[in-house]
């Protein structure tokens, strides 16, 4: 056999070998640690920096690095990679070493010279610090980095970095798009590999606390058969240093104590917390405490017995104190005032700074609303100095179109963190006042964890902005892509720029200009701007965009709610000047006529029609441009997100069609010169209903369901 003929076979077997891996199915199931070989061009650097891993003592989470640095290197280097004694080329962990800028949870990695041997140190002063580091050096592996020269020290910037699930006890989500929960209550305390790995997920980006259960909370998760169930998790969570923490109603004394009362200052009440909390910990030693929702949307709180929400919090938090627990109180509160919604949250908690005790964080979303896809930040940060507060995200897309094409939330939750409260002065954005940073998780039992494909990187990127708000969502879509998908740069390039575009699409085609929920009513999938006929005022689209014949936006001025009035003096006077207003906030802060010149001199309603169509041709553009990525993605993959772009373009047109309808039918203007009128009359949208929406609780069943494209609908059929 002569030298070009084994040549010859080798090129033929190694394209075989890409053709395959490019073809060859994959359901999702291992997110951004799939490990993929390395290109056999690559593979020699790699192996010289990962010869065998070496550890000086085991503990529970020491087992977990060294396992995942196992599994990832024999993967990545196609050979099997396990524990060895010192030698050149050894990965080593060491903890229980003073680094200083670490703190308890961060770690170093350096090329360096241990006993005459050339290695790679991961020193940490705590076990997790290690555990977070073995990941971070797979990362570099994983992302392809350089591994000669390391020195690198990194530590999480929030102590708290937690997920919320919203899942119910029967396994239904709210809000969720990802199948059923992934949490089995009927087969618990039995466990299930896919606990082991959610655990692996979220530590290899420092999400270090979970929130199991529905902020609409059921009493019955706090009774000793749930609680068994919860300390079976905790157990699975504890070598990866996630703690468990649940939600409680507020009425839990009554329901589950059996209490005439849940009034939190009475004694009885406060005894049955203190019980309550001693019997966890004694199933949970690292319990990490209670997420609560009160007053808001129907749940009870202290406001039933004229108690404020600090009065609430702090006998909880008294009971959670002796064990070292955290209540995380929310400040979504609305509903019990006819103050415009956005003001209420302020209203109520701004007065209460400095109440609240040291293991209360008061949990704040990320805008005044409700998750839209564009809010001004809230106007509580930087507001209460004396309060511990966290900001609340959502990855789960409730109003960014559910489980429709690509969204990437990471610039979102940066315009957030970034912003700058001006509160005591200006230079110290959000990210600077914060505790903790929550993400309503976007996770069920799909083989694939979440809605789509790319709602993967929503949880990844919450995990990667919770260690570090001030990484850059470019940065963190860069990583992500090349974990997931694939490290060609003609395959990262095209879907990094497609991710970072995704937002400000959704932004354009549903809500541009700040126009916030014009949603469908309840389920909060689709257009609905015309829509004003529920029970509570702040559920109706009408009620934030006051549109009529003579104009479109809320008033949040001095001559209409003031709530610009709660931002601190140099951003009120921004927001409330229409010469300082940026555009993305005007409708947000101002009712303008439909003529309005913006500052590029068209009027607001040409301004408003550019808009909708920008975002329409990006969705357009996503589409196309992902087409081209066939060579590079395997076909399972390839094919589930072809068919979630394509359902966002018709979601994009039917948004754009819908909103611009009924703001024609208002404004009775031209459209300007280029852009195509919408597919159908205004009654057409205006009849658009659907009798099931995943992730919405009580489908409401309607006759008129019309046929609805890329979403069905009874008339589809005929
Ligand atoms: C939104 C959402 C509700 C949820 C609530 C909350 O209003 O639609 O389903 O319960 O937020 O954050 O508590």
């Amino acid at each position: 056999m002569g030298i070009r003929f084994v040549i010859q076979f080798l090129i033929a077997a190694l394209a075989f070998a890409s053709f395959t891996s490019a073809a060859c199915a994959e359901d999702g199931y291992d997110l951004w640690l799939r490990y993929n070989p390395i290109e056999q061009s690559l593979r020699a650097k790699y192996v010289g920096h990962a010869r065998g891993i070496v550890v000086e003592r085991s503990s529970p989470t020491i087992q977990a690095a060294v396992n995942e640095l196992e599994r990832g290197l024999s993967a990545m280097l196609g050979r099997s990679i396990g524990r060895t004694a010192l030698r050149d080329g050894a990965v080593v962990l060491v903890t229980g070493r003073q680094i200083p800028g670490i703190g308890n949870e961060g770690y170093v990695i350096r090329s360096a010279r241990l006993r005459g041997h050339a290695v790679t140190l991961i020193s940490a002063k705590s076990d997790v610090g290690a555990l977070y580091g073995a990941f971070a050096f797979l990362r570099l592996i994983q992302t392809r980095q350089d591994l000669a020269h390391l020195d690198i020290a990194d530590a999480p910037k929030l102590p708290l970095r937690m997920l919320n699930h919203w899942d119910n006890l029967d396994r239904t989500v709210e809000r969720g798009y990802a199948g059923p929960s992934i949490w089995d209550w009927a087969s618990l305390p039995t466990i299930d590999q896919r606990y082991v790995d959610y655990a692996r997920a979220n530590a290899s980006i420092g999400i270090n606390a979970v929130v199991l259960n529905n902020v609409n909370a059921d009493p019955k998760i706090l009774t000793p058969e749930y609680l068994t169930k919860v300390a079976a998790l905790a157990n699975v969570f504890r070598p990866f240093c996630i703690r468990v923490y649940l939600t409680a109603r507020f009425s839990s004394p009554i329901q589950v104590g059996g209490l005439a009362t849940a009034d939190p200052l009475d004694p009885t009440v406060k005894a049955w917390w203190r019980a309550k909390a001693d019997e966890i910990y004694r199933l949970i030693p690292d319990f990490g405490g209670f997420l609560i929702k009160a007053n808001s949307e129907g749940q009870p709180g202290p406001w039933d017995y004229k108690r404020t929400q600090a009065n609430g919090a702090n006998v909880i938090a008294d009971a959670l104190a002796p064990h070292g627990g955290t209540v995380l109180w929310r400040a979504f509160v609305y509903g019990n005032s006819k103050e415009d919604r956005a003001k209420q949250a302020y209203d109520e908690f701004r007065s209460l700074d400095g109440k609240f005790r040291s293991n209360v964080i008061v949990q704040v979303k990320n805008g005044p609303i409700d998750f839209q896809p564009r809010e001004p930040f809230h106007p509580l940060f930087g507001q209460m100095p004396h309060t511990r507060i966290g900001i609340e995200v959502q990855l789960t897309r409730e109003y960014l179109g559910q489980t429709d094409g690509v969204v990437f939330l990471a610039p979102m939750w940066t315009e957030a963190l970034d912003s700058d409260p001006c509160s005591p002065r200006c230079g110290r954005p959000v990210k600077a006042t914060i505790a903790a940073m929550a993400g309503v998780s976007n996770i069920g039992s799909n083989r694939g964890w979440t809605a789509t494909k790319f709602d993967q990187a929503n949880w990844y990127a919450f995990g990667r902005l919770a260690w570090n708000p001030s990484l850059s969502p470019k940065q963190i879509a860069g990583e992500w892509t090349r974990m997931t998908w694939d490290n060609d740069p003609r395959a990262v390039k095209p879907i990094v720029t497609t991710m970072l575009g995704s937002r400000e699409a959704v932004v354009d085609y549903m809500t541009p200009l700040g126009l916030a929920h014009q949603f469908q009513d309840d389920h909060h999938y689709g257009p609905a701007p015309w829509s004003c006929g529920a029970k509570e005022p702040s559920w109706n689209p009408c009620y934030y965009n006051k549109a009529d014949a003579g104009g479109i936006g809320f008033d949040r001025t001095a001559t209409g709610s003031n709530a610009a009035g709660q931002y601190a003096p140099q951003v009120a006077r921004c927001f409330a000047d229409l010469n300082c207003v940026a555009a993305k906030d005007l409708l947000w802060f101002h009712h303008l006529p439909w003529t309005y010149r913006m500052h590029d001199g068209q009027t607001l309603w040409a301004s408003l029609i550019e808009r909708y169509d920008r975002g329409v041709a990006q969705v357009e553009t996503n589409e196309r441009n992902w087409a081209e990525l066939r060579p590079y993605i395997d076909s399972q993959r390839f094919a589930s997100v072809s068919s979630d772009l394509h359902r966002q373009v018709l979601e994009a047109w039917w948004w754009r069609d819908a909103s611009i309808a009924y703001w024609q039918s208002l404004s009775k203007l031209p459209l300007p010169p280029g852009h195509s009128p919408p597919a159908h009359p205004l009654s057409w949208y205006q009849a658009v209903r659907f009798d099931r929406v995943p992730g919405f609780l009580a489908p409401r069943i309607d006759p008129r369901t019309l046929c609805v494209a890329g979403r069905g609908g009874s008339s589809c059929a005929q």
